[in-house]
Formats: C-alpha cells, structure tokens, sequence
C-alpha cells in the first residue's frame, strides 16, 4: 500500500507530546513492513526546508490567496518526508501557542496545512489511503470529500483519522469560516458547527471514513457524556467506524539497554546500572546522593489539567512526609508550574523540578526513578507509562484509557502485575495507592524485583498495532471503492 501521514509534530522535526512520537515510529515500522510510506508536516522554524518540489501552491480560494510550497525532507528510515512551507505561518518559535495563548490565526494556519497536503497528494504523493491525526489535519478528509469529490487523482481516496486526544478540538469563533476559507455549506450541526463555533475535529470526524484512538478503553471513554469533551454523541453516531488501536513504542529510542542520555545502560538481567542511574538524577537536581535506597518518583508530562496535577497539589504534603524524593519535569500552565515550583522551595532535599522541555532529562528520570507517577483525569493512551515499564520504573497511574489498558495491578501473593492503579479521581484515591507503592517498595524487596522485572520483560513494540492498521487500511480501501463509484466521465473532466 501507499499511506500518507499527515500530522502537525513528528520526531525528530518537531515534538510537545507523544503524537510526535507515533509519527515517528509508526509510519518506520509500515516501511519496514513493505509499504511505500510518506510523511507530511508543517515547516517549522527549526526544520531545514529541503528543496521546493511545488515552490508555489495556491491555497486559499475566496479568501486572502496564500502561496506555499512543498519541500523535499528527504527519506529517512525507508520514509519519504515532506513539509508545507509557509513562512508566515509556521516559521515561528512554538508550534500551536504564543506565551501560553493559542496564536490568533491557528484556523488559517491548519486550513492552509490540510489544502497544501491536498495538492501534494494531487501532484506529489498519490497515495492509496491517507492517515490523519488530530484536529490540525482534520479537514483533510473534509475537503477531500466536499471540493475535492470529483477528482479523479484524490476524490476517492479514503482517509483513516486518528484522535490522539479529545480535548484539543480545533474549536474557532464563527468567523474562521472566512479567515480560512471553509465551505458555508457546511456551517451546520452534522459537519462542522459546534454551539455556533467551527470545530475542525468534528468535521474530520464527519467526514473520515474510519476513526481510530490510540487505547481501546479510550475508544470506549470518549463516547460518553464524561470523557467526549462535547462530541460523545456526533462519535456515537459513528461508532461502528470507531476502533482502539493503542500505540507502541520505538525501542530504538527508548530501552535502558542502548540509551545514549542514561548514565550507565541496563538490562532485566543485570540492574547494576540503575543504581548509576538513580544517583546520576538526584546530582541532575542537586538533590543529596547519600541515601540512594529512598524511593524516587519521577514525573515527565505536559502541564495540562489532563494531566491529574490538582490530585498531586492536594495529596503533596500528605504524600511528602514519606522518606522518598520527587522528581518532576514539564512545562505548560502557569499554575501548575508554580505548583511544583512551591514544592521544591519547600521542600528543597526532597523535591527537584526543571520547568523546561528537556529530552535528555526526559530519558534520565525513566532511568533513574524507581516509580513514574501518571494520575491523569484521563488519557487517550499514554506513552511515559510504557517507556516506564522498560525502564523498570513503576508506573503508579490513574486506570483510564490507555493507562488501564497497559498497566497490570500488581498482586503480592501471586507476583503478577506490573505497576499501581487507582480508579476514583480523588485525592485520598491517589495517596492510598502511592503509599501503597512505597509499602511494597519499602518491606519487600523480593516482591519489588518482580514487579520490576515483570515490567521490563513486557513487550509494547509497533509490530502488532501496525499490523492492526493495516487491516484498517485495507478495509477502508475496500469500503470507499464498494461505497463510491467513481464519479461520471462528465464530472471527472470537469474537474481537472
Ligand atoms: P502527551 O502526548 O499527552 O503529552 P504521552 O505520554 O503520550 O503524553 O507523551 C508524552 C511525550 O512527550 C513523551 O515522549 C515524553 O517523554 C515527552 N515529554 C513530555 N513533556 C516533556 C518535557 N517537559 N521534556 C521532555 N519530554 C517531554
Ligand atoms: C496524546 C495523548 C496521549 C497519547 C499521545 C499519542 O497527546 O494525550 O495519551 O499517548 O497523544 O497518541
């Protein structure tokens, strides 16, 4: 098969979360699997632009006319790259925001994004289906199935959409409908109005013809009034096109065995190294190094409310009279960087924080912890929880979407089980469970081992879910050509 990927982040280019870390690794491992395989994303500031292979699409018909091109990225890793430049729009500092605050014209921007990709598909890339994620390139399938019908290059080509998570929506005042040049049309509750607002999610929603999120209990989750953010009932509609496929893991990057940014590299055979480790992130953050049998909790994340922080704000005190230290890394909302901040001021011996974006660090608190805590209010799938595994750290979590679906609660008397969960989203829900932790942790270390050791041996390589999208693409392939007939002749000249 031929698949396009369209994506706003993908590693090594561009990276805020773990989208950029499927992009990465999912679209390698269907190369490796024979497929003819590209990628497309915005050119950031970063990101070298490559040779323009279309130096001048125009892309904004009835609106401002906007002239970007397609640059050459190059194949990496049997993957062809492509990137939408334009600079007014994406060479910029940060990929979505300004100083906190979504950028102004974040409508304009992913609506020239999606028509870019289009014309590479037309003149470029024709590929036999194409992957979307999230809602920056959501109105991909949209177009495709409203301007674009009658193609005879791209009209009939089917698109997989992927929810990476619920809570971004491409949510615009109705006046993008002109900023970006969308179809009136289709300004109404079965496409793309939401409470009077353009949602470009729930187009690509509308208009994919399969949806997939990355955990299968998540898939469950986001068709209810708890977790569907607004759109539980536009998915419920298309649940029959709606699957979990959870995500995997790019070993090559993240295993303690081969890690550049450990401090001493280890295997489930020999945990020598962990220790090294351990005492390589308490120097990181200055923290003492005299007693390395405390229990370190390491924290990698995103400040965002998703994220379960006001849980931790609740439970810190309570939770910080153990003997242990917190190690905590992220950037985002203001409150909650604060949030951490307090508590390394107040408790300086005990809790380290760097408020940045630091993938080295990253890889050095995997390493070095003995627990990684995720308490999320939710979470599609969660991608620090199984590299945590690997690493033979602990994953204490929330059982929610992906993180039930990967996390194994673990049972003293039979020695099954791979980490901690806790279901109510309260603060006594989550300090019972840490200190839970801390008991096994602390009384048994024959029991801690394995539960280490059962972690480590666990296996979350691409191969399976890619085998799972395949499927789907196939049968997607199959669905549209059995469902659309191409267009009559008369049409299909008209179009070109
Ligand atoms: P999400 O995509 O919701 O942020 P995931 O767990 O799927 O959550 O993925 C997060 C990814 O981003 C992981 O690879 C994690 O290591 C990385 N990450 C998050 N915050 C930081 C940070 N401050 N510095 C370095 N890496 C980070
Ligand atoms: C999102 C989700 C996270 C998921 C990631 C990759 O950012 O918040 O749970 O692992 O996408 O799919």
């Amino acid at each position: 098969m031929k698949i396009l990927f369209v994506g706003s982040e993908c590693v090594p280019f561009a990276k805020t979360g773990g989208l950029a870390d499927v992009l990465g690794a999912l679209p390698k491992v269907l190369a490796q699997r024979g497929h003819e395989v590209a990628v497309v994303i915005p050119r950031y500031k970063k990101i070298e632009p490559g040779k323009a292979l279309l130096p001048a699409v125009s892309v904004a018909p009835g609106g401002t006319s906007h002239v970007a091109s397609i640059r050459d990225g190059r194949t990496r890793d049997g993957v062809r790259f492509f990137f939408v430049d334009y600079p007014p729009f994406f060479d910029r500092e940060q990929l979505y925001t300004v100083q906190g605050q979504d950028y102004p014209d974040n409508a304009e921007r992913f609506a020239l994004f999606a028509r870019a990709v289009i014309e590479l598909a037309r003149r470029v890339f024709t590929p036999d289906v194409i992957h979307c994620h999230d809602w920056q390139s959501a109105l991909v399938p949209l177009f495709l199935r409203h301007e674009f019908a009658a193609d005879t290059a791209v009209g009939q080509i089917p698109v997989v959409l992927t929810i990476h998570n619920l809570g971004y929506q491409g949510v615009f005042p109705a006046d993008a409908l002109d900023r970006a040049a969308l179809p009136r049309e289709l300004f109404h509750m079965e496409a793309l109005e939401f409470y009077g607002q353009v949602n470009y999610l729930k187009g690509g929603i509308v208009f994919a013809d399969a949806l997939t999120t990355v955990s299968r209990k998540y898939a469950e989750e986001i068709q209810t009034p708890e977790y569907g953010h607004g759109l539980d009932g536009i998915l419920r509609t298309r649940r029959e096109r709606l699957r979990g496929i959870l995500n995997g893991v790019d070993y090559a990057e993240w295993s303690p065995e081969t890690d550049k940014f450990l401090a001493a590299n280890y295997s489930a055979a020999n945990l020598a190294g962990k220790l090294e480790c351990k005492k390589d992130l308490l120097a990181q953050f200055k923290l003492p190094t005299l007693d390395l049998k405390k229990p370190v909790i390491g924290v990698v994340s995103r400040f965002a409310a998703q994220k379960g922080f006001d849980l931790i704000a609740e439970v810190a005190d309570a939770f910080l009279r153990h003997d242990l230290f917190l190690v905590a890394l992220g950037t985002g909302e203001p409150s909650y960087e604060q949030l951490f901040r307090e508590l390394a001021q107040r408790f300086p011996k005990k809790v380290g924080v760097r408020i940045a974006y630091d993938n080295p660090l990253a890889h050095k608190i995997e390493g070095g912890s003995d627990m990684f805590l995720m308490p999320s209010r939710y979470e599609p799938c969660g991608l620090n929880q199984i590299y945590s595994l690997k690493y033979g750290t602990v994953p204490v979590v929330r059982a929610t979407g992906g993180l039930d679906d990967t996390i194994e609660p673990f049972d003293a008397r039979s020695g099954q089980g791979t980490g901690f969960k806790f279901s109510a989203y309260t603060g006594p829900a989550l300090l019972e469970c840490l200190e839970q932790a801390l008991r096994v942790y602390s009384k048994d270390a024959g029991a801690w081992q394995r539960l280490v050791r059962n972690g480590m041996k666990k296996d979350f390589s691409w191969e399976r879910s890619a085998g799972e999208y395949e499927q789907l693409f196939q049968q997607t392939i199959r669905l549209r050509k059995a469902a659309s007939p191409l267009p009559a002749i008369s049409s299909r000249i008209g179009a070109n």
